[in-house]
């Protein structure tokens, strides 16, 4: 064999075969089975093959494997280019060298020089413990480049193995992270320290596995149940985003008619506005195939955001959820879909608003856990937004979370109503006990007193007319006509430009 072949034939090994059968009996798949599985068949190219690390401390001269623990390089995915690092478990449990992160930050700079989407398969140990300082750097010089393309390149986090201590946080600064079940965690402090410092005691799993960061924190926002469905999430992630901020998202083509009524929609939303339903079937109804690409599902589930397409073009769909907590804004509600929102704005994605929202959600909880700050984020959000903005107030809008749900105020672009919208400060009841408690009071028969003010509230405010007096909504529409309204707002905002004042960046209420 040739010295280049044999070379070759060394990295493509790994840490070596025992470490490889290891790697599969945990189930998980290695890092070039991962890469494989990501890109178009025959397009991956490697850099870096024959990187070593530097280290001579804890006898690391003589422990060397061709390239370090982590491949780079770049590929196609579905015929488009992105670049990638796996990291290589087998490999010093890809554990960070200073040669590793340079690798990183190789691809990191090429993939910002040519606006290109970056792909992380996280699978390490962290910091390479031999290496201290120089691979806490290297997490460093990762963690600029990843803050630095922010908003410049899509970037997606696959955490298939462990990812603890700071190294979170390169993950954490990208657009999405998504989890395999059973086989990744991540956490700042693993479970040992956290009994030691704290006396909790708490599995890795309960601690940070999918399930945790899916449901309770909101880090994760797509799981998996292993490695291959992992890797077909980020491909179809891939699907709705464009390559960098400078480009649209991809179009595709689509046989469902863009102008199609959807006659369901007409009985689909109960005309009592306290009755749940499930706004999911309502975009499933509209857009195009019925299909919604639904980002952290089981996170704040009272407000639902995702892609779609609405005749081919990409949306980010941001609806309040009627089935769960009445799809009330509260805290978790307002970061999922303000973060969504920002990534929709930074990536020329236009949003589209659905509203059904009884308010905020009340409480000393909600309070002092700072829903002043974070439903501020949401407002910030929809009002910074500069990207096409359209809005449907399908049922409820009351009080400030109409103004936050991305009305006219706030810069959107078409506002649309139902006919059994109700914008109004708050609902009948809690109106007339509030303005009306003296005349209730005084009459002859208040319960019939009450009875009437009700529904003379709900006649003069709790409809979209007063709205639409005043321009604050473009047009009542009827349901079956959601579909073609959307499709023809879409196609007239397509050249839509509009821009915030010159600053160095804004101050977003964190
Ligand atoms: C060097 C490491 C390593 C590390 C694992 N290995 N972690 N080598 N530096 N951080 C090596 C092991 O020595 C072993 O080598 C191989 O990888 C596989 O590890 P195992 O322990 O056999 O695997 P497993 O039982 O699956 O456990 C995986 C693990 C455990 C949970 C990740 O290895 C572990 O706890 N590692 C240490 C984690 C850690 O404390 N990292 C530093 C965190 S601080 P052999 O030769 O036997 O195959 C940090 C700071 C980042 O990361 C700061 C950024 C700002």
């Amino acid at each position: 064999m040739n010295r280049l072949d044999a070379l070759n034939a060394e990295a493509m090994k790994g840490g070596g075969d025992a470490r490889i059968a290891k790697q599969h009996e945990a189930g998980k798949l290695t890092a070039r089975e991962r890469i494989d599985l990501l890109v178009d068949p025959g397009t991956f190219v490697e850099f870096d093959r024959l990187v070593t690390h530097r280290c001579t401390d804890f006898g690391m001269a003589e422990q060397r494997f061709l390239g370090d623990g982590v491949v780079t390089g770049y590929g196609m995915v579905d015929g488009r280019k992105v670049f990638v690092f796996a990291q290589d478990f087998t490999v010093f449990g890809g554990s960070l060298s200073g040669a590793y992160a340079r690798k990183i930050c190789k691809v990191m700079d090429l993939a910002m020089k040519v606006g290109a989407p970056l792909i992380g398969l996280n699978d390490s140990g962290g910091a390479r413990i031999q290496e201290g300082v120089e691979s806490l750097g290297g997490y460093a010089d990762i963690f600029l480049r990843n803050t630095l393309a922010s908003g410049v390149i899509p970037q997606i986090s696959a955490i298939m193995g462990p990812c603890a201590g700071g190294a979170v946080y390169s993950p954490a600064i990208t657009d999405f992270i998504l989890m395999v079940e059973g086989t990744s965690y991540m956490f700042i402090t693993g479970p040992e320290v956290i009994k030691a410092v704290t006396h909790e005691e708490v599995t890795k799993e309960d601690l940070g596995g999918a399930s945790a960061h899916s449901t309770k924190s909101g880090v994760c926002h797509l799981t998996s149940p292993d490695d291959k469905a992992c890797i077909a999430q980020v491909r179809a992630l891939l699907s709705f985003l464009p390559a960098n901020n400078q480009e649209d998202p991809p179009f595709k083509a689509t046989t469902d008619s863009p102008t199609r009524e959807v006659l369901e929609l007409d009985t689909m939303i109960p005309t009592e506005s306290n009755r749940p339903y499930d706004v999911k079937s309502v975009i499933a109804a509209v857009v195009d195939d019925g299909s919604l690409f639904e980002i952290a599902e089981a996170f704040a589930a009272n407000i639902v955001i995702g892609f779609a397409r609405v005749g081919g073009r990409v949306v980010g769909i941001v609806a309040n959820q009627p089935q769960v907590l009445a799809g009330v804004l509260d805290i978790d509600a307002s970061t999922k879909a303000a973060r969504f929102v920002r990534f929709c704005d930074c990536f020329n994605i236009p949003i589209v608003t659905l509203v059904d929202v009884p308010g905020f959600l009340p409480g000393t909880q909600q309070e002092y856990g700072g829903i002043i700050t974070h439903g501020a984020k949401l407002l910030f959000a929809f009002a910074e937004a500069t990207v096409p903005k359209i809005t449907v107030i399908l049922r409820k809008a009351y009080g400030g979370a109409y103004d936050v749900m991305a009305s006219k105020h706030l810069r959107s672009d078409i506002n649309l109503a139902f006919p059994t919208a109700e914008i109004a400060v708050m609902g009948a009841d809690g109106a007339v006990n509030i303005v009306l408690r003296g005349e209730i009071a005084s009459a002859a028969d208040p319960r019939k007193a009450r009875e009437q003010y009700v529904a003379d509230y709900k006649q003069k405010f709790a409809n979209p007319y007063k709205a639409a007096e005043l321009g604050f909504i473009d047009e009542v529409i009827y349901p079956r006509q959601l579909r073609a309204r959307l499709h023809q707002s879409l196609e007239i905002l397509r050249d839509k430009r509009d821009r915030n004042p010159p600053k160095k960046h804004s101050n977003i209420p964190l």
